[in-house]
């Protein structure tokens, strides 16, 4: 049974009283989703923020005004400027809405891999999209080296490089975190969630670990073909790449400079298979409603080995990153997951999500 302080809060939890300002004012403050199957087959709290509920639809959003107001503080951008990233996903997304909420241009740099879509979508924000060869990070064409030097040769304009500016972890530390905090009264065992930046973990991590005087364990989950979990696991050994994984926005080569600002408090880590984050993805769909993108249901999955870790009574965070809208096609098609060898791995009264061909 649910804390009744959480759930309290939980159900209480209504309308602000005034308007907000705008776009950027509705990010934030999502709430917090008491996950009812997993908390009770574990005896733990189970909680996700619901970061899909940003007006620009992830928890990316968060990052994007960061590093926007970051650079307008710091005087690097000013009424009228240009915000160039090198994004193949949600930040990107982010930063065109906030950029046509405050009256700048967006310039967008991405791997010519990615989908029509994308692009497309991009397109109707109202950035400019450069599709670019998809080289490796050494190679100085390299779609961020490109956003760099485009941004570089242009007068009133700012690279964020949402990587390496830890404007990025500091949005979470001020809202995320905090949030975090109040919504569970205080009483957060654990954190843990998968990174692409490591803004979210290092930036919500380091206030709760602050905040609860250490005692809030801070943990890392990671989808194959990422190096951080053996990082953890080894004290500190980079290794290289290898592997791959269907979920999109995490993994890492390498410690971002958004990452470092915690990685030496982690606590430990988890490496979550893709075979597992499919079927939470659709186990949450059919019993809570919750319609996600895989780095949410790896997020979930971690969530309930570390209460399965921690033993029952303990209220474990995570992250519901955004939802399934700009995975759907692949998601819930038979051939793709077919192509990726993940059929078996979705229960057999679950099969029938996937819809379609
Ligand atoms: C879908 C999704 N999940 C998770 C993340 C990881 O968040 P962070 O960059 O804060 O580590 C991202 C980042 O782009 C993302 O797009």
């Amino acid at each position: 049974m649910m804390q009744a302080s959480l759930l309290g809060k939980a159900f209480s939890r209504g309308f602000t009283s005034r308007a907000v300002d705008g776009f950027t004012g509705a990010i934030g403050n999502t709430p917090l989703i008491y996950l009812k199957k997993w908390s009770e087959k574990t005896g733990c709290n189970i909680v996700a923020k619901a970061e899909f509920q940003n007006p620009g639809g992830s928890v990316k959003d968060r990052a994007a005004l960061g590093v926007i107001r970051d650079a307008e503080e710091r005087g690097l951008l000013k009424p009228g400027g240009t915000v160039v990233e090198g994004t193949a996903g949600n930040t990107g997304i982010g930063l065109a809405h906030v950029c046509r909420a405050r009256g700048y241009d967006c310039v967008i740099f991405m791997p010519n891999t990615q989908s029509q879509e994308k692009i497309d979508l991009l397109r109707m924000l109202g950035a400019q999209v450069y599709p670019v060869p998809a080289v490796a990070y050494d190679n100085p064409a390299n779609y961020n080296h490109q956003a760099r030097d485009f941004a570089k040769n242009l007068p009133n304009a700012v690279w964020t490089d949402q990587f390496d500016n830890v404007a990025n972890a500091k949005a979470h530390y001020l809202t995320t975190g905090p949030e975090i905090w109040e919504q569970t009264d205080g009483k957060v065992d654990a954190f843990i969630c998968a990174t692409g930046t490591g803004g979210t973990l290092a930036g919500a991590g380091k206030y709760l670990k602050e905040k609860s005087d250490g005692k809030t364990q801070i943990w890392l989950a990671d989808p194959p073909g990422s190096v951080l979990h053996s990082y953890i696991q080894s004290g500190g050994k980079l290794v290289e790449r290898t592997g791959s994984s269907i979920t999109e926005g995490i993994g890492q080569g390498r410690i971002t400079n958004n990452l470092a600002t915690l990685v030496n408090d982690i606590d430990g880590s988890l490496n979550i298979p893709d075979e597992k984050s499919i079927s939470v993805l659709y186990d949450l769909l059919d019993t809570e409603g919750l319609y996600l993108g895989a780095s949410s249901s790896l997020n979930v999955v971690a969530a309930i080995e570390l209460a399965q870790k921690l033993g029952p009574g303990k209220t474990i965070a995570t992250i519901l990153c955004d939802g399934a809208y700009r995975y759907q096609s692949r998601l819930f098609s038979k051939k793709w997951l077919q192509s990726k060898g993940l059929q078996d791995a979705i229960p057999d009264h679950l099969k029938h999500y996937a819809v379609l061909d």
